[in-house]
């Protein structure tokens, strides 16, 4: 069975291709590497010995999909490619509807040329918007976000059940991510943004490796413990693991199904400074800032529906996700 892994050369698709490939699947890995690097190809075939049939083009490019879909017998899709950066979002909407819908309507359509009915989606908590309550459920209106990245997903996922809609037999998978940390325990994989990171573990890993000054806590004045963000962070390799519990499910269930996956528990900023410093034995020099825009006090998941629909749970704790995250760091520093 063949896999297309569409941004597979990113943070979560690599990891998510390793763990395929070490469950016997076939991978074929789509990537513009607009936010990924060339070489993560190879570090997957070191870590598992076999290496995925490796595509450096657009999904938003119908004759480059024709060209993928006719050589090779895709049987389902993980759809991670897309723009990402919440931040660079609101500087450039179009940028991101542009690419971040084309990609997933010329996957769908080449998809039903071809005859492909399966599909796991990378969506994201951000669907929730502003004004459910925590911890998010599925069946809680998943309708605003914002920013326009956030927005790419609401629509993606209108997208993606309206396509379900009209073909029964058809399965469709929408994962709302949490917060992802961590890397592959070989050291080889992990969260390696372009430029200064938008997110707090990838910075807190820079400033430990000296190579950004210190890292400023946006808020301390929230309505939590602390007063710093709350947020469901999660082991980036049990979420890969997740992506699999999701393809088997979609193989036997058509139709369509959002999921959350997160830990259903909430860190604050300064508990992962803390825990990151524990796990390290490495300093993290931090000043206190002003709220960044858009944050959310609170971000967390009920993900019951996760563990009775997949039997999926995580199983890697904070400890492993900040040492994972520091090894990468150590392994890679520029
Ligand atoms: C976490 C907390 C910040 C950086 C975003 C997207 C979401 C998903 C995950 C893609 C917040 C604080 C951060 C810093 C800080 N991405 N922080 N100083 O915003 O919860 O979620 O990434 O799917 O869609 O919205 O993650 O890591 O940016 O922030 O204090 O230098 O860390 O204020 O409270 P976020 P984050």
């Amino acid at each position: 069975m063949s896999i297309l892994v569409t941004g597979g050369a990113g943070y979560i698709g690599s990891h998510t291709a390793v763990e395929l490939l070490q469950a016997g699947y076939d991978v074929v890995i789509v990537d513009n590497l607009s936010n990924a690097r060339a070489d993560v190809i190879d570090r997957i075939e070191k870590i598992t010995g076999r290496r995925p049939a490796f595509y450096h083009a657009s999904c938003a490019d119908p004759k480059e999909l024709e060209r993928i879909f006719s050589r090779h017998t895709i049987d389902a899709v993980i759809h991670f490619a897309g723009f990402k950066a919440v931040g660079e979002s609101c500087r450039k909407p179009l940028q991101y509807y542009r690419n971040n819908l084309d990609s997933t309507l010329c996957l769908l359509e080449a998809m039903e040329r071809f005859g492909c009915r399966r599909l796991v989606f990378s969506s994201s908590a951000t669907v929730y918007g502003m004004n459910n309550p925590v911890p998010y459920v599925e069946t809680m209106p998943a309708l605003s976000s914002s920013s326009p990245y956030g927005w790419t997903k609401v629509m993606n996922e209108r997208i993606l059940t309206d396509y379900a809609a009209v073909h029964p037999d058809a399965s469709v998978i929408l994962l709302r991510y949490f917060n992802p940390i961590g890397g592959h325990a070989s050291g080889l994989l992990g969260d390696d943004p372009n430029g200064i990171p938008n997110n707090l573990m990838p910075y807190v890993c820079r400033v430990a490796a000296g190579q950004l000054e210190k890292l400023t806590i946006f808020g301390n004045d929230y309505p939590t413990p602390d007063g710093t963000c709350l947020r469901d962070y999660l082991h980036v390799v049990d979420l890969a693991k997740g992506h699999l519990r999701a393809l088997d499910y979609a193989g036997t269930h058509p139709g369509v199904e959002a999921i959350n996956l997160g830990t259903g528990k909430s860190v604050s900023v300064l508990e992962l400074v803390r825990a990151f410093q524990n796990a390290t034995g490495v300093r993290v020099p931090y000043v206190m800032g002003p709220r960044r825009d858009g944050d959310l006090p609170e971000v967390w998941a009920d993900c019951s529906k996760a563990k009775r629909l997949l039997g999926w749970q995580t199983e890697l704790d904070m400890e492993e996700m900040c040492r994972s995250a520091w090894n990468f760091v150590k392994r890679h520093e520029a």
